[in-house]
């Protein structure tokens, strides 16, 4: 017996399975070899019950969604006005690999951008901390989230770190103007380990929905961070989560969200529920064609737009 939700999530999948618009990451070499067609959602409510449906047990890798969570562990282990001097929260309107500094500051403008994320993951535990430390700090805190120990593909850091060159170039950039101090090298080294923790659609649901929850875990009833680390988080989600498409995004589907080149597409809604979608292709924001079409059809059918 079947309960209704089961259904109705794969319903959604079969109306959108056919949709093969869109094309799978090709600037790291790894994931051009992603399989396109895996399709999967899950849902995890605040009371702490998960439903999923499709290809929702195949790990993949988390990369941009991890910034928001390392933006949370980074405002948590320094302090939101110490993480506040070095990066902003104002949506950039520009790609997500583009530089965006502030004129003045030099902070990059929002931590769901590559500079952002550069500089939030330099932040992680504390002043002057090995690559090591910050890199178990992420994956500890990601695997409290989950309620399993996640590891890292060893395979995907070393393909990205292969292609780094754009990455290599803001960090320099960013120790140019002092944002951050370390080696850039050892930085974007720990920064794409963060981007390479595997993860399902029923994690990602399930760390979403502790940031729904206003920080406190949905299973366990632990509080993984304090309810204003939460709020910001998400609030620097729904301005700019989904980078230069950020502003139609929330006004269409109404969900604070963020999404990975791995295919992955995480959204929360505060009281209710986290949410998590794969599917593999791109449109030209970087960001899961059928994902945010399974986000849109949830949202419309579910009256699920904040607004
Ligand atoms: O730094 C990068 O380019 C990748 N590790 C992550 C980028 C990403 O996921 C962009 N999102 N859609």
């Amino acid at each position: 017996m079947r309960t209704p939700i089961p259904d109705y999530l794969d319903e959604i999948l079969d109306a959108l399975r056919d949709d093969d618009s869109g094309s799978v990451a090709d600037y790291i070499p790894a994931l051009k070899a992603a399989n396109p067609d895996l399709f999967a959602v899950a849902l995890t409510t605040v009371a702490g019950r998960t439903y999923s449906s499709g290809d929702c047990d195949v790990e993949f890798s988390i990369q941009s969604m991890s910034k928001p969570f390392a933006y949370a562990a980074a405002l948590a282990d320094r302090g939101e006005p110490f993480v506040t001097s070095r990066v902003g929260v104002d949506p950039s309107g520009e790609a997500f690999n583009e530089l965006s500094l502030e004129t003045g500051s030099h902070r990059p403008r929002n931590p769901m951008i590559n500079a952002g994320a550069i500089t939030t993951h330099h932040l992680l535990v504390g002043s002057g901390t090995s690559r090591q430390i910050r890199v178990e700090r992420a994956r500890e805190f990601f695997s409290e989230l989950a309620g399993r120990p996640l590891r890292i593909d060893e395979r995907i850091v070393e393909s990205e770190l292969e292609a780094a060159d754009r990455n290599l170039a803001i960090a320099h950039m960013l120790r140019n103007y002092g944002i951050i101090e370390d080696d850039p090298h050892e930085v974007v080294a720990g920064y794409t380990a963060q981007c390479s923790i595997s993860v399902t659609v029923r994690d990602i649901a399930m760390m979403t929905a502790t940031l729904a929850n206003g920080g406190i875990h949905p299973v366990t009833g632990t509080t993984v961070v304090a309810r204003p680390i939460a709020r910001r988080t998400l609030s620097v989600m729904a301005s700019a989560g989904m980078y230069d498409a950020a502003g139609s995004w929330f006004t269409d589907v109404g969900i604070p969200a963020k999404s990975g080149v791995a295919g992955g597409l995480l959204g929360a809604l505060p009281g209710q529920v986290g949410i998590g979608t794969l599917s593999p292709r791109l449109d030209d924001h970087g960001n899961s064609v059928r994902g945010q079409r399974v986000f849109r059809r949830l949202s419309a059918d579910m009256g699920l737009h904040l607004m």
